[in-house]
């Protein structure tokens, strides 16, 4: 490698770090995406003249065809690139993740797959140390695509159910002894690219089953997990062609994947060890328990508001706190919320937003809609800000948020989300909820905070109960 690449590698490295630390706020992670791909093209364009350089004539046929395979691949990526970024929904933006990712994953695989076929049959062979990477690659790539796929069918609406069967623990347990017992065999003999085709095989029906039983619901997580593999992948491939760009940015990938994945596991308070083998959150939809206003928990009941009264406590109050769920994106009603917020600020009523980490169904969901209807960014306060000041919030406004405000998660030692961290709506003065029914929430658990005294319900679609609170605080 020549010092010009070795320091494009270098500088591609600083943008990828640079970037993630500024994904870190909603403020700056549009800048932070920016300078992570110009880092990836950096390294993509350094990369280019070391695809040749096996090749006796730098003008060979051979190499005239390679550079035409990569322009078309480029060509290719690029155009399914920026057609599924620019036309996917927000709300389908964790099966685009998904796909994305499982792509990365299934070509480390290949890469992986086609050096072992290539030097398999070569007089110098390959030494252990390149099989072990080999194998690394080909075997949590190849997990990881199509892992990636059932993930994305199922967030899809094309699985809907966890599938499950008896006995599928074993069945995963004997594809992991014949993995390793495939891996043993080739770090030792690595001679056989039909038993390494063959492990490549393997490996991808251990992943498709791997996530087949998991809940649609905990796909973000799985994906977060799945893209830390392909990450570690994409660095095996990087030992096996000598590649640092490579060995770089996929050791990021999986790092920082990891690390959403326990944060994320933290925030839902679950081991990674119940996403993966619980098939939680499966019962979650079907937990639909009333009628609109006939909720009932031991006897207690709700009370249902009316839009005007419900304007009348808003309009009156002197803080605001509005906390935004998975209803406010399904309901598209993010700028609906913004505007509220606006004609809230008029009336000199101090507005916040309190936004839990795990709201929603991806990382920073609310953040992204919010961001989306120009909510300014000095209004989104975290958890941790937003509990300590709840004693003193007039109007706690919950909008299609249902178990990141749940108190079950403090008073009922047997809940299952006992422990999570919630934001703390049931302190506030006035609970004011907006859903449509009494259903439950992903967790497919009542909800304690409906049933409090300071709780009303206003029922409906969350989009068209905030029209109608901004038309009422308009006219009064
Ligand atoms: P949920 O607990 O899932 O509740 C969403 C609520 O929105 C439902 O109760 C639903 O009730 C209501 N809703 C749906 N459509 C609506 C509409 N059009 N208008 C008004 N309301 C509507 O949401 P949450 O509080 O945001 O909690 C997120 C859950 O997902 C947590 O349990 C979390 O652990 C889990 N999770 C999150 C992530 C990430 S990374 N965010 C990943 C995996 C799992 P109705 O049907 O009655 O309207």
């Amino acid at each position: 490698m020549n010092n010009a690449i070795a320091f494009t590698y270098v500088v591609a490295a600083v943008l990828f770090i640079l970037g993630i630390k500024l994904l870190g706020s909603p403020k700056t992670a549009r800048l932070g995406n920016l300078l992570a791909a110009a880092g990836m093209l950096a390294a993509l364009i350094a990369t280019v003249p070391l695809l040749g350089s096996y090749d006796v004539s730098p003008f060979s046929q051979e190499r005239t065809l390679k550079y035409v395979l990569i322009v078309v691949g480029i060509l290719i990526g690029l155009a399914v690139g920026a057609v599924g970024a620019y036309s996917v929904k927000m709300t389908a933006m964790p099966q685009m993740v998904a796909l994305f990712n499982g792509v990365g994953g299934g070509a480390a695989a290949l890469v992986a797959t086609l050096e072992f076929m290539h030097h398999s049959s070569t007089p110098e062979g390959i030494t252990h140390f390149f099989a072990v990477t080999m194998l690394s690659a080909v075997l949590i790539g190849s997990v990881s695509f199509s892992g990636s796929l059932i993930a994305f069918a199922k967030l899809q609406g094309y699985l809907d159910k966890p599938v499950t069967f008896s006995g599928q623990h074993i069945v995963n347990g004997a594809l992991l002894a014949v993995i390793a017992g495939l891996c043993i065999y080739l770090v030792g003999f690595p001679t056989n690219a039909g038993l390494f085709v063959f492990l490549f095989v393997v490996s991808l029906v251990l992943g498709g089953l791997m996530v087949m039983p998991i809940g649609g619901a905990d796909m973000p997580v799985v994906i977060s997990l799945l893209n830390s593999f392909t990450g570690l992948a994409v660095a095996a491939d990087g030992f096996t062609i000598d590649n640092v760009a490579m060995i770089v940015a996929g050791t990021l990938v999986g790092s920082s994947g990891t690390l959403l994945t326990l944060l994320m596991c933290k925030a839902m308070n679950r081991p990674v060890t119940n996403v993966l083998f619980g098939a939680f959150g499966s019962g979650g939809k079907g937990g639909k328990g009333g009628n609109g206003g006939a909720g009932d928990l031991g006897g207690k009941t709700v009370k249902p508001i009316q839009a005007d009264e419900a304007a009348l406590l808003l309009g009156y109050a002197q803080q605001v706190v509005i906390v935004p769920g998975y209803g406010m994106a399904v309901a598209q009603a993010q700028h609906q919320v913004r505007e509220l917020a606006d004609e809230l600020g008029k009336r000199g009523v101090e507005v916040r937003f309190a936004i839990h980490p795990v709201a929603g169904r991806m990382p920073g969901h609310m953040n992204v809609l919010l961001a989306e209807a120009n909510v300014p960014y000095e209004q989104l306060c975290e958890m941790d800000a937003i509990n300590p000041t709840m004693d003193r919030v007039d109007v706690c406004l919950v909008i299609g948020a249902n178990d990141v405000v749940n108190p079950a998660a403090h008073e009922e030692k047997s809940s299952p989300i006992y422990g999570m961290p919630i934001i703390e709506a049931d302190r506030a003065k006035t609970v004011i909820v907006l859903k449509r029914s009494m259903a439950k929430g992903f967790a497919g658990i009542e909800n304690h905070l409906f049933y409090k005294d300071n709780t009303r319900m206003l029922f409906g679609d969350a989009k068209t109960s905030l029209q109608t609170l901004i038309a009422q605080l308009k006219a009064s």
